[in-house]
């Protein structure tokens, strides 16, 4: 394209995306965006949220540095409703836009909901909760899939200011319990059942089971999903009824910018998962302004985003940013699979999808059934491509662009975590033209410092250099804590690189100064885009009476990115190891979740640890991958023939696997 060609097409286009978008937003072009945010960011995200979000009362400063080691806070003094930045301000404007489309496991039976429709569910879901005694600043656990009374949950909460914590519905009743327990919720909403796939998910026999030992829950609400019935209990109220009785009207509660929004547990590399919390101001303009620019979102575009509600992803890009910015948002109930490999490309096609983001570990799996089912719909709405929450390896990346985009759209690569509250690094926004190039985060978002630092802890300058992934500069969608333990924030977080925010991620700086995320530093693995912590899956299999020690590790895995190997070790050699293996695997299952059983469970004799008795998992992650003749240093080792031992069993194990 010649220059003159291009500037003219970019001016259209960011002139289109302003006036959509929030008509008080300046015609800057991206570059100028990115240099005011990084002259002086205060004032540039000052700016971004007197245009993009709607105050009750104007913020007094734009951003206060925590006292001690910790979390910026942003927009003091200021107060708004997230609910009513989300439905009411686009109602006024737009009631009859559709605000959701519910695309329901049943292919073909999408439901719209308007966002007139969506502010009325949500205000007779607020009355309910408040007639119930929920009251501001309580907490709400949603143990739902994702749907529109789902987001109705989550926007009632916000409405009069409880705290919702979604648990994704795949959860175990017992990691339903510890996070009730840990966050003292008052409530829980859920549905009778669930629907995945064609199959029936006992949403409600989970959570009873569940809240037998949750003595802070006083309700639970029970909406209708499917038309069977279940147990109803004395805490048990049916919500569609309840809903059916209230006003469809809630006056908002006026929420002071750093008030908990909502919290949501994820894994860390030590211990129970973490409740991590976001506020309301910051994080809801993260959201929306991610929302906008790195997916190129212009008024009138269906975004689809196929996460689930259970993680950040459906929380920002479901529903907080998309409603923000008055877009369509798709609610994708189903998965990838079913009833055929072609549903997300039938779904694109008879939605009319113009955005579509989602997880590399789907589009791993989904070229592996070939490129008819994707060829077989009519793509020609989609103009953005996204993938997010782990590393996309080439293939997927190129199947994605080429098959599923027809070498036509924008593939963004978005790195970002829980904690981030949004997208960080994503190669757009960037000038129109500006290469992509494959595989690779590459841009940090406007304001967003990303700096590499070494095992000194000194900032690493220069470009074609790898390193420790820090944040420098505060951002307003980063968490502000974990609930009731600031200490372990503060520890996993501004510790190790004081005065930087530490991700956790390695990452490699090209020769050309981008980004591109290599992998964890710590021991949190990435099953399907899902984030685990090894420490959670061997404290559930040291339950087993027989198995005093295990050592879960990642390996690389074809479809889900990562998997879990474990290494057990047994009490007593005569006990039945296929026995105790399956039992340890439904150990896993029911303390977790289905997706963190590990696929592999290998018997050892001991595990390797050296003279003060840390368990050495580098050496276990060379023997599976094969490198066991390269383990480097094992001097430190308290007993070096315990190599020989696992060494063995290991190639006993894979013969015994190829023979199966
Ligand atoms: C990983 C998901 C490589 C990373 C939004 C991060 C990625 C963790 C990418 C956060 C990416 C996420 N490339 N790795 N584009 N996106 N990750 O909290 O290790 O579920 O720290 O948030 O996923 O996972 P979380």
């Amino acid at each position: 394209m010649a220059a003159a060609v291009r500037a003219a097409a970019r001016g259209r286009r960011l002139g289109a995306l302003c006036r959509g978008l929030s008509a008080s937003l300046p015609a800057a072009s991206y570059a100028e965006l990115r240099a005011r945010a990084a002259r002086d960011p205060a004032a540039f995200w000052g700016q971004q949220a007197r245009a993009a979000l709607r105050w009750d009362t104007p913020y007094s400063a734009a951003r206060r540095p925590a006292p001690g080691p910790g979390a910026t806070r942003w927009f003091l003094g200021g107060r708004l409703n997230v609910a009513v930045n989300c439905l009411d301000q686009h109602v006024q404007q737009s009631p009859d836009r559709v605000a959701l489309i519910w695309e329901k496991d049943e292919p073909g039976t999408e439901v719209k909901i308007t966002y007139r429709e969506l502010l009325d569910m949500t205000c007779r879901l607020a009355n309910t909760l408040k007639k119930y005694g929920i009251q501001k600043g309580d907490r709400v656990a949603v143990y739902m899939p994702v749907s529109p009374l789902a987001v109705a949950a989550m926007l009632a909460c916000a409405r009069i200011g409880a705290v919702h914590t979604v648990v994704f519905a795949g959860f175990s009743a017992e990691a339903l319990a510890g996070r009730i327990n840990d966050s003292e919720c008052k409530a829980v909403i859920t549905y009778n059942q669930g629907i995945r796939g064609g199959r029936i998910i006992e949403l409600k026999k989970t959570v009873d089971e569940a809240v037998k030992n949750c003595p802070s829950v006083k309700h639970v609400f029970v909406a209708q999903r499917t038309d069977n019935t279940v147990h109803m209990g004395d805490l048990d109220i049916p919500l569609n009824e309840e809903m059916a009785r209230e006003a469809p009207v809630c006056i908002p509660e006026s929420m002071e910018s750093e008030d908990m929004l909502f919290m949501l547990y994820t894994s860390g590399s030590t211990g129970k998962p973490k409740g991590i919390v976001h506020t309301q101001a910051g994080y809801l303009l993260y959201a929306a302004l991610t929302h906008k620019y790195v997916f190129d979102y212009q008024q009138g575009d269906i975004f689809g985003c196929v996460a689930d509600i259970g993680w950040i992803t459906g929380h920002s890009y479901v529903v907080y940013g998309p409603l923000c910015n008055g877009a369509t948002s798709v609610l994708f109930e189903s998965t990838p699979t079913y009833p055929d490999p072609g549903r997300y490309w039938e779904t694109v096609q008879r939605l009319k999808i113009n955005q579509f983001y989602g997880a590399p570990t789907a589009i791993r799996l989904l070229l592996k059934y070939g490129d008819q089912w994707v060829k077989k719909y009519d793509r020609s709405s989609l103009k953005t491509l996204g993938s997010v929450g782990e590393p996309i390896n080439h293939e997927a990346w190129q199947w994605f662009h080429k098959v599923v985009g027809d070498s036509k759209c924008t593939l963004v690569d978005t790195w970002w975590q829980t904690e981030t509250g949004g997208i960080c690094i994503a190669p757009r926004p960037s000038e129109e033209g500006a290469e992509i190039i494959p595989a690779m985060a590459m841009r940090p978002f406007f304001g967003i410092v990303p700096v590499l630092m070494d095992e000194n802890g000194k900032v690493i300058e220069g470009n074609d250099v790898s390193g420790a992934l820090c944040i420098a500069e505060p951002w307003p969608g980063m968490a502000r804590t974990i609930y009731r333990d600031n200490q372990r924030f503060v520890d996993a977080y501004f510790k190790t690189y004081p005065g930087y925010y530490f991700t956790g991620d390695s990452a490699y700086r090209t020769k050309e100064g981008y980004y591109q995320i290599t992998g964890r530093m710590d021991d949190v693995i990435n099953v399907s885009g899902h984030r685990l912590g090894t420490a959670e899956i061997e404290d559930a299999m040291d339950e087993h009476p027989a198995v005093p020690e295990t050592a879960v590790i990642g390996y690389p895995h074809e479809i889900k990115g990562e998997g879990a190997f474990a290494f057990v070790v047994l009490k007593d050699d005569t006990v039945q190891t296929e026995h105790v293996k399956q039992e340890l695997k439904a150990i896993v299952a029911s303390k977790i979740a289905k997706y963190a059983v590990p696929d592999h469970v290998l018997v050892v004799k001991r595990l390797p640890k050296t003279r003060s008795g840390k368990i050495m998992r580098r050496l276990l992650k060379k023997i599976i991958a094969d490198e066991g003749s390269n383990l480097g240093d094992i001097t430190t080792l308290e007993d070096p023939s315990v190599i020989t031992e696992i060494l063995d069993a290991y190639e006993k194990y894979k013969s015994e696997q190829r023979t199966s």
